[in-house]
């Protein structure tokens, strides 16, 4: 089958990509492997944009900047806030409800590590739901946008270094461009907040396919994730610590406030390790929400929703919490077009690492970014020349193994993971490059392709930043604010590059 644009991955940044794409009068065709929609109806944050009239895209672009601990690249960061607005008015223009003031106007939320107020949400904290609903809506209208479920997507079409489609078992889809947008990597862990898809499959191919990877070492957990069960488990935002909740030990104890001034709103980092170390030391760890009261329902209704699946009642019950894989920093390198070291080839959403985010994300940055780059994605694929068909490999997909995908869980968790030190990577590594997988393509095999990459990447980083955190070398080292970690043709490298933004 041939199209002008194939688009792998449906979640925000893919749709947003595509709707650009087929407004530039493209055919645009979007392969998703399960459901239509990604993590994003996931997300209970919010969105990050300088609308205010006491804000400034030039404010955004610092605290963003701050967050990522130095490794920032302060001119994609400087394309994020500026064109935000822009991207925000056009998907009210498809029809998004944001939540409005008392005035009738958005209200923008504060946000702890955000300098001003300017976080938009939907029904609470229901916004990526609603992003996706007016998306989805756009979408499906669009005559040149024709959408497949139920597509797993094995490999890249490559010729000559060109990439010319991807292939499926029993099918190839040949196109001038390629978009992956296939969402971030939480499901290597055992704890994650994200959705079962989140394998790193388009992480996985494009390393096999040769193209150019960065920052893996950088995985962000949530601190609080609802600890009562489940396969994700449930995020519980940080705006309810936000709003006032409190993080207890199984003694009762306030534990937050002798790691950090700020306590339960310190940078999610640090929230993330204060918990890790209580649970280290074989104590639960709760979220006290008490206080909220009935408030908390008609503010976080989705929250209130998940706890009530569990038997839970936030104006009553402490909620047991636990940190999780949450959001990939890492992946495959792009420019500020979202184009990758291959020609043919673009990335958007958490597929891609531009060097945004850095070595950690502010909070709510990622709905805005899946926005911003994949309208410029969708804007610069009409530049893609004509490509032949060429000839199919056979491929074949792998039965799921869950024994096999429990154990890389479980390695990635205790070695891979918030805390970090040489001889568990080291330890991780090797058990993961022996793991004996099942012939096929398969999800499984994507999980420890990338799984190794993070681990040698996490190696390769001999200092903590961010969201990496080394218990070995745990000071952040000026000479490594220089320093990118780059794979490129599956070799993981130290990249020198000149210091690029303020602290
Ligand atoms: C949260 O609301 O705690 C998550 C938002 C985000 O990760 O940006």
């Amino acid at each position: 089958m041939r199209t002008d644009v194939v688009i792998v991955g449906s979640g925000l940044a893919g749709l947003t990509a595509a709707l650009h794409a087929a407004t530039n009068g493209l055919h645009v065709t979007v392969v998703t492997k399960s459901m239509l929609g990604g993590s994003t109806p996931m997300a209970q944050g919010g969105v990050a944009v300088a609308l205010a009239s006491e804000d400034d895209p030039a404010l955004h672009a610092r605290d963003t900047l701050v967050a990522g601990a130095g490794l920032s690249r302060e001119e994609v960061v400087g394309v994020l806030t500026r064109e935000g607005p822009s991207r925000i008015l056009e998907l009210i223009g498809r029809g998004a409800h944001f939540d409005l003031d008392d005035q009738g106007n958005l209200a923008l939320g504060q946000e702890a590590a955000h300098s001003r107020r300017r976080i938009l949400h939907a029904s609470g904290d229901a916004t990526g739901a609603e992003l996706m609903r007016a998306s989805l809506e756009a979408v499906r209208r669009h005559p040149r946008i024709h959408l497949r479920e139920g597509v797993f997507v094995c490999e890249l079409l490559v010729n000559d270094g060109q990439v010319m489609g991807v292939a499926a078992p029993g099918e190839a889809l040949v196109a001038s461009a390629t978009v992956l947008a296939t969402g971030g990597v939480g499901r290597l862990y055992r704890y994650t907040t994200n959705a079962r898809e989140s394998t790193g499959d388009g992480i996985a191919m494009a390393a096999r396919a040769g193209a150019r990877l960065q920052d893996m070492e950088f995985v962000q957990f949530h601190p609080t994730a609802l600890d009562a069960g489940g396969d994700p488990l449930s995020l519980i935002t940080e705006a309810v610590r936000g709003e006032g909740g409190w993080l207890v030990n199984g003694a009762g104890q306030r534990f937050m406030l002798e790691l950090h001034p700020d306590a339960e709103l310190a940078p999610r980092d640090v929230v993330a390790r204060g918990i890790w170390a209580e649970l280290s030391r074989g104590q639960r760890v709760y979220l006290d929400a008490r206080k909220l009261g009935h408030r908390f329902a008609r503010r976080f209704p989705t929250v209130a929703r998940l706890c009530a699946e569990h038997g839970l009642k936030p104006e009553t019950d402490l909620l047991p919490v636990v940190p999780a894989a949450h959001y990939f920093m890492g992946g495959i390198a792009v420019d500020a077009r979202g184009r990758s070291s291959l020609p043919g080839l673009w990335a958007c959403g958490e597929a891609c690492s531009s060097g945004l985010h850095g070595a950690n994300r502010l909070a709510s940055n990622s709905l805005l970014e899946a926005l911003v780059f994949g309208a410029r994605v969708g804007d610069d694929v009409a530049q893609a020349p004509p490509v032949r068909p060429l000839a199919v490999p056979a491929l074949r997909r792998a039965e799921a193994d869950p024994a096999l995908e429990a154990r890389l869980r479980e390695l990635m968790w205790r070695h891979v993971g918030l805390v970090r030190q040489e001889a568990g990577l080291a330890l991780a590594q090797r058990e993961l490059e022996e793991l004996a997988l099942p012939p096929g393509s398969s999800e499984v095999c994507n999980m420890r392709e990338v799984a190794c990459l993070i681990a040698a990447s996490a190696r390769a980083r001999c200092e903590s930043r961010g969201a990496h955190y080394r218990s070995d070398l745990p000071d952040s080292e000026e000479s490594w604010s220089h320093r990118r970690v780059v794979v490129e043709q599956g070799r993981v490298e130290v990249r020198e590059e000149a210091a690029r933004c303020a602290s």
